[in-house]
């Protein structure tokens, strides 16, 4: 007969190993340090989206599932980087910045978003991060 305590021993150790698999969000070694905004930015280019504020932790909201250096991005293409045509949000607050959106990517198809350098095509950026 095992004893409770040798019942709650396994299933702790259980748990832990099941917490060691999991691939789950990158640790928080990745991001430790909340990024700063450069205030300069605020008074930069059109203000068209709010900038500095973090991605809530809401049902609106997609969450980015990797991160590396400080940089937390929507992994679409599965490869583990931060490739040009994805959108990401910066630190340990997850903060939206003028490169979340912006950023030299041949997945801006149309004329215009790759005009202005979008990360992706108008048409499908502002879903990667809101979901209605
Ligand atoms: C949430 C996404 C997002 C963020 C963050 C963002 N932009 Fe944009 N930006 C866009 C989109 C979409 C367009 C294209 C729509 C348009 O032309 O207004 C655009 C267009 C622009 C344009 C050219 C069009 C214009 O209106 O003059 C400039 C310049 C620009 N952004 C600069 C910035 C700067 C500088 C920042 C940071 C201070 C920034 N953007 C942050 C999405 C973003
Ligand atoms: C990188 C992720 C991201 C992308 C991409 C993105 N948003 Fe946002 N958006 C946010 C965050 C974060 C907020 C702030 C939410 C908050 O503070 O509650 C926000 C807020 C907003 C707001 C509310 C503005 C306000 O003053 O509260 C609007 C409108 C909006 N976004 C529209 C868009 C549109 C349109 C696009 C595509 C051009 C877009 N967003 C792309 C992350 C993003």
């Amino acid at each position: 007969m095992p004893t409770l305590l040798s019942v709650i021993g396994r299933l702790a150790s259980a748990t832990l190993l099941a917490l060691a698999l999991l691939p789950g969000p990158a640790s928080s070694a990745c991001a430790e340090r909340p990024a700063a905004i450069d205030e300069a930015k605020f008074t930069l280019g059109p203000r068209h989206h709010p900038l500095g504020r973090p991605l809530p932790a809401s049902a609106g909201f997609n969450q980015p599932d990797r991160c590396v250096d400080e940089i937390w991005f929507f992994d679409q293409n599965g490869n583990g980087q931060p490739d040009p045509g994805e959108v990401r949000v910066f630190g340990a607050n997850r903060q939206v910045d003028c490169g979340s959106c912006h950023g030299e990517s041949l997945q801006a198809k149309s004329a215009a978003s790759a005009s202005v350098f979008l990360r992706q095509d108008a048409a499908v950026l502002c879903l990667v991060c809101h979901r209605l």
